[in-house]
């Protein structure tokens, strides 16, 4: 039996990225996963994929009453839910802070980090409501960022939203502790999906890759495996934390 057999999965911003490589790795452990994704048609193709029974969520998770609906859609199709990756997430062109509008701080805000409250409060509830195995009920990892452990010059709506997303992480671990809940999050250093390739001008990359140890972006393989060991049991005692992957780049 492979260490994730049995166990029910979701992941946001799966239909790309860091969230699909985690879904791959589930699903080939043997887990039941659901792709949750703002673009149905990448979530779908990500399912199809997988095969099996993973399922395709089309999903905003800026907007609450769709996150409940999500986590509703996956215990309606599966049972359960023991693993929740809250990994949805945004960038933006960099710029100086006096020059950002607050229409795009609130934008930011909205979905890098209130989503992160959105889903962690539904799928908390969910979690409260099932029966403990081995004396547990259900683990979160929610996909911060260096940026939440360092400034981001040029991001400061995704520096606050990434700094944000570490400090829910510590309440969840602290308030549903004694109930059977883990809450972790992973803090990717520069990795290579098409959030970076697509937005990240050449010459801020080229800087930032120079203050890596290794030279190279991360892979997104690189940052589910250990997104996913921190979701797992194997991780039982880990709680309320913040695990740098980025091969030692915000290390000083
Ligand atoms: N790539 C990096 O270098 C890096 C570094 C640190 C942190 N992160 C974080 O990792 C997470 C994943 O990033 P990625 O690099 O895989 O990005 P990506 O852009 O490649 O994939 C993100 C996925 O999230 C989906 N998404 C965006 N907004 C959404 C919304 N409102 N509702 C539901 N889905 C939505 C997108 O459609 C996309 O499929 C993000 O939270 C990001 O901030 C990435």
């Amino acid at each position: 039996m492979t260490v994730h057999e049995g166990k029910v999965a979701l992941v946001t911003g799966g239909g790309r990225g860091i969230g699909e490589s985690i879904a791959e790795r589930l699903s080939q452990a043997g887990a039941q996963v659901a792709i949750a994704d703002l673009s149905q048609s990448r979530a779908q193709a990500v399912a199809d994929r997988l095969g099996g029974d993973a399922l395709a969520l089309a999903v905003n998770v800026a907007d609450e009453d769709a996150v409940a609906a999500m986590v509703a859609s996956v215990v309606e199709r599966f049972g359960r839910l023991d693993y929740a990756f809250n990994n949805a997430g945004i960038s933006d062109t960099p710029k100086r802070l006096v020059d950002f509008e607050a229409e795009s701080w609130h934008h930011m805000i909205e979905v890098n980090m209130t989503s992160v409250f959105y889903c962690m409060k539904h799928e908390i509830r969910q979690f409260l409501t099932q029966e403990t195995r081995d004396e547990r009920r259900g683990a979160i990892v929610n996909t911060s960022s260096g940026a939440g452990i360092i400034a981001a010059p040029g991001q400061p709506h995704y520096t606050a939203a990434k700094h944000g997303v570490l400090g829910l992480t510590k309440v969840g671990a602290q308030e549903y502790g004694a109930e059977g809940v883990r809450v972790n999050a992973i803090c990717p250093g520069v990795t290579d999906t098409p959030m970076v390739t697509s937005s990240l001008p050449k010459e801020i990359l080229d800087q930032v890759l120079k203050t890596m140890p290794e030279g190279r972006m991360g892979r997104p393989d690189d940052v589910a495996a250990a997104a996913i060991w921190l979701c797992s049991d194997e991780a039982r005692w880990v709680n309320g934390q913040s695990l740098i992957v980025d091969g030692g780049g915000v290390v000083r």
